[in-house]
């Protein structure tokens, strides 16, 4: 629930694309959204007030006033009220009026009457898009502050190809949450993190790796970016996907590579933290060939992987936050505060694999949180989702 209790006034005007508001008016009110919807009298023609006033659960405005008793839609109170008016699709010809401070129909009295932030969804034909006078109206509005969701290109309902297809509700769902997100108390901080396993090569076709799946680390960066902060996820091989859109993901295989992704990223970070379940060692040569088959044992020589966390230990400055992880098997505690303590960590992560939910396989984790001032604090099982906001709540005081 993303959006919860965000009051958003969604505003619908005369293209195609209308129908797509039905799906959008449908997905903000999952997310937890207070909908209300005004429809240009242009924008009825593609869309039923009806359609749209049972999926956002309010009655839809279009006219100044109800023709049968005269009662007044006030614009006034409309704009009061809302955290956000979104406007999608926003045809031409209202950017245009809205660019230029006309105002003959309730959609744009609205707009022109707004304190909140505006957030418009352009939806036309390629050639209309490109027109010097939309472009320059975009920037007229864009100079105004109003956030705009780029159209995307494809396929449009002339059956030209180019851009000024609206997006799709699910993106501009995704621009409306992370917009509110900005607002979070990380908002303005970039924090790198690191996630999954590290495969470190034999031959061709065989690696050493390990059962990390990432799920811990993905559940950080997904936090994070929902607290308002843009992240840089390295990950390690992993199934998962980034949902936010403020998390840049960088895909490693090596300890070798996330080093690096790592050692760039860093200094332009207010934080690390450091998920990932890195291999401690690595084959010291790597075979070209594939490795064939004897009667004989087959000993591999190793040799030490880079430890990500002790370099950005050491180069760390003052402002900056390092956290990380630590599985352990047995002497957990002591264990853990030897690696806070080698790896200049502010504070390290611990969970132990005696404890059932706990460690790789799941989709719950129990977590201790010890600090560099030795300030420990247990959590109950959880989900790793669960988890990871008692982690951002922890580095939401370093800040
Ligand atoms: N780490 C890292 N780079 C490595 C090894 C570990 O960045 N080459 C980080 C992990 O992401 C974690 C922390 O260091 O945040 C501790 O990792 P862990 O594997 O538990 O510790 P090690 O130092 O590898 O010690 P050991 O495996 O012997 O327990």
């Amino acid at each position: 629930m993303f959006l919860k209790n965000k009051k958003i006034i969604l505003g619908i005007t005369g293209s195609i694309a209308a129908y797509k508001a039905a799906f959008l008016t449908r997905l903000l009110v999952k997310e937890g959204a207070q909908v209300k919807i005004i429809l240009t009298p242009y924008a009825k023609e593609f869309i039923t007030p009806v359609t749209l006033a049972t999926l956002s659960k309010n009655t839809v405005l279009c006219d100044f006033f109800y023709h049968d008793d005269g009662a007044w839609n006030s614009h006034i109170e409309l704009g009061l009220w809302a955290d956000l008016f979104l406007i999608a699709p926003a045809t031409a010809n209202t950017m245009a009026k809205m660019a230029n401070g006309v105002c003959d129909n309730l959609l744009l009295t609205t707009y022109l009457s707004i304190r909140c932030p505006v957030m418009i969804a352009p939806a036309m034909d390629c050639d209309m898009f490109q027109h010097p006078a939309t472009l320059k109206n975009i920037q007229t509005l864009k100079s105004f502050g109003n956030v705009f969701v780029e159209p995307a290109s494809g396929e449009l309902a002339s059956g030209l190809i180019g851009k000024g297809r609206m997006e799709e509700p699910e993106v501009i769902v995704k621009h409306v949450a992370d917009f509110f997100s900005k607002t979070k108390k990380l908002s303005g901080k970039t924090f790198l993190v690191t996630a999954g396993p590290t495969y470190e090569h034999i031959d061709p076709v065989r690696f050493i790796g390990n059962h990390s799946s990432g799920k811990m680390g993905y559940a950080v960066a997904e936090k994070l970016a929902e607290n308002g902060a843009d992240v840089i996820l390295v990950s390690g091989p992993s199934h998962l996907n980034v949902m936010h859109t403020a998390i840049k993901l960088y895909k490693v295989t090596t300890a070798q590579e996330m080093y690096d992704v790592c050692k760039k990223y860093f200094s332009k970070s207010d934080g690390a933290i450091m998920a990932a379940a890195v291999a401690d060692y690595k084959p010291a040569t790597i075979n070209i060939q594939k490795i064939k088959k004897t009667e004989q044992n087959h000993n591999i020589i190793l040799e030490p992987t880079v430890d990500i966390a002790a370099f950005l230990g050491k180069i760390k400055k003052k402002n900056q936050l390092l956290a990380g992880f630590a599985l352990e098997t047995n002497d957990e505690f002591s264990n853990a505060k030897k690696k806070l303590k080698a790896k200049n960590f502010d504070f390290i992560v611990l969970n132990s694999l005696k404890d059932e939910g706990a460690g790789f396989y799941t989709d719950t984790n129990k977590i201790t949180i010890i600090d560099k001032h030795n300030k420990t604090e247990k959590f109950e099982l959880k989900s790793k989702a669960e988890v990871a906001s008692d982690i951002v709540n922890k580095i939401s005081t370093f800040f």
